[in-house]
């Protein structure tokens, strides 16, 4: 992530793209330093790009004047130590989530980043993508009428490593370095339910480890202890109920590897990473069940494409730039709604999701927040 979405198609788009076009008409231009912990690794990445700065030392780089903004892409469970430090430092922050393992941690970090004043971001990458987008359109337009229902998929299969390398770092597996599917994915739905249809107000959820052993980037076989597959019902404000599968554990028979389809009384649609379908009341067909004769209704060809109607860039380079306004107090972008204290709300429907998979219980958001 830090590499391939935050650097290349990011900030160094940005770079050479002339800077961020600012509402004046001029263009404020980006200057990364690259942080890690292996100085020829960062050395071959900023020749290659070009990048004149890069440490080894963070908080050398927390203490030069010249870097107002610290970027976190570093694996979960290294995050909230360094977010402590670039706040005490008084950087401003944009860190990938979730934002820290526990909820008292990522709320603490929250009120630390307020009470020092420190503007801060955390990745909403899914609600800049397109399919998303058009679906919020539809939404804002009223299309929907009273919305009653969301079921969303979400997966695809990593493979274990064996007999094919797997597609995704293998602290994914292992709930001791962070990983973990509901970790990973759950911030992610609370902010999409939460900003198209209704904050999340109790959640179900059953997590699994299908696959309890896997092959890690060395060769070496290691026991899978985190969840690969997650199957939670989310019920929003205001009555909609929000189904989501969540899997590294299933093959795709889908367009794209997100989908989720919203039922409405005056309409559906059904949209995934770029593409969204819609179909009105008025078009709706009137299926009839009969199990002794084909279906006669092409279900497929009764929805009609929901067109783009402009142009969309990379979902992490939109938001970054809208944080960097954000960073730069442009007009219209004094308050930042995709915060620490909504980063915070993911991490706490990622705790309520486990804990709900372990008690085999409905938990309430309210009943959390209050105890
Ligand atoms: N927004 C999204 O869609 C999305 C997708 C995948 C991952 N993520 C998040 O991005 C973060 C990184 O995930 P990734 O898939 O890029 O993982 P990764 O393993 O590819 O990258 C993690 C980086 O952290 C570094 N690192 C590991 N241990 C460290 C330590 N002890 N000290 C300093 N650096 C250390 C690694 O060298 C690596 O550069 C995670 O928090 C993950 O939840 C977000």
């Amino acid at each position: 992530m830090g590499y391939r979405q935050h650097l290349v198609r990011s900030i160094l788009a940005i770079r050479d793209s002339g800077g961020l076009l600012l509402a004046d008409g001029s263009r404020a231009q980006v200057r990364p330093v690259l942080v890690g912990r292996n100085r020829a690794k960062l050395a071959e990445i900023a020749a290659r790009h070009d990048v004149e700065d890069v440490s080894t030392d963070l908080d050398e780089v927390l203490s030069d004047d010249a870097f107002g903004v610290y970027g976190d892409f570093l694996v979960t469970s290294q995050r909230a130590s360094a977010l402590r430090r670039a706040i005490a430092a008084g950087k401003a922050i944009y860190t990938e989530k979730p934002t820290a393992e526990t909820h008292a941690e990522a709320v603490e970090l929250a009120e630390l980043a307020q009470r020092a004043g420190v503007k801060n971001g955390v990745v909403h990458d899914k609600l800049f993508l397109p399919g998303l987008l058009k679906l919020k359109r539809l939404v804002d337009s009223g299309f929907f009428g009273r919305i009653l229902s969301v079921r969303g998929e979400f997966g695809y299969w990593v493979f274990e490593g064996d007999w094919q390398p797997a597609q995704r770092p293998s602290w994914n597996y292992r709930a001791q370095d962070g990983g973990g599917i509901v970790v990973d994915m759950f911030p992610h739905w609370n902010y999409v339910l939460e900003h198209l249809f209704g904050p999340v107000e109790a959640v179900y959820a059953r997590a699994v480890t299908h696959i309890d052993s896997r092959v890690d980037e060395a060769g070496q076989r290691y026991t899978a202890t985190a969840d690969d597959a997650a199957y939670g019902i989310f019920e929003l404000a205001g009555g909609v109920v929000a189904q989501i599968n969540s899997s590294w554990t299933t093959r795709v028979h889908r367009d794209e590897l997100v989908e989720f389809h919203v039922d409405g009384t005056h309409g559906s649609a059904v949209a995934g990473l770029f593409h969204c379908e819609a179909q009105p009341r008025v078009a709706t067909p009137k299926p009839v069940w009969n199990p002794d004769l084909p279906d006669p209704i092409d279900h497929r060809a009764a929805w009609t494409t929901v067109p783009d109607n402009a142009e969309t860039e990379n979902g992490f380079r939109a938001q970054w730039e809208g944080f960097l306004r954000h960073v730069l107090d442009e007009p219209g972008h004094e308050t930042y709604p995709f915060d620490l204290a909504s980063g915070a709300r993911g991490v706490l429907l990622a705790e309520l999701g486990l804990r709900s998979s372990r008690e085999g219980r409905r938990l309430t958001v309210a009943d959390e927040v209050q105890a």
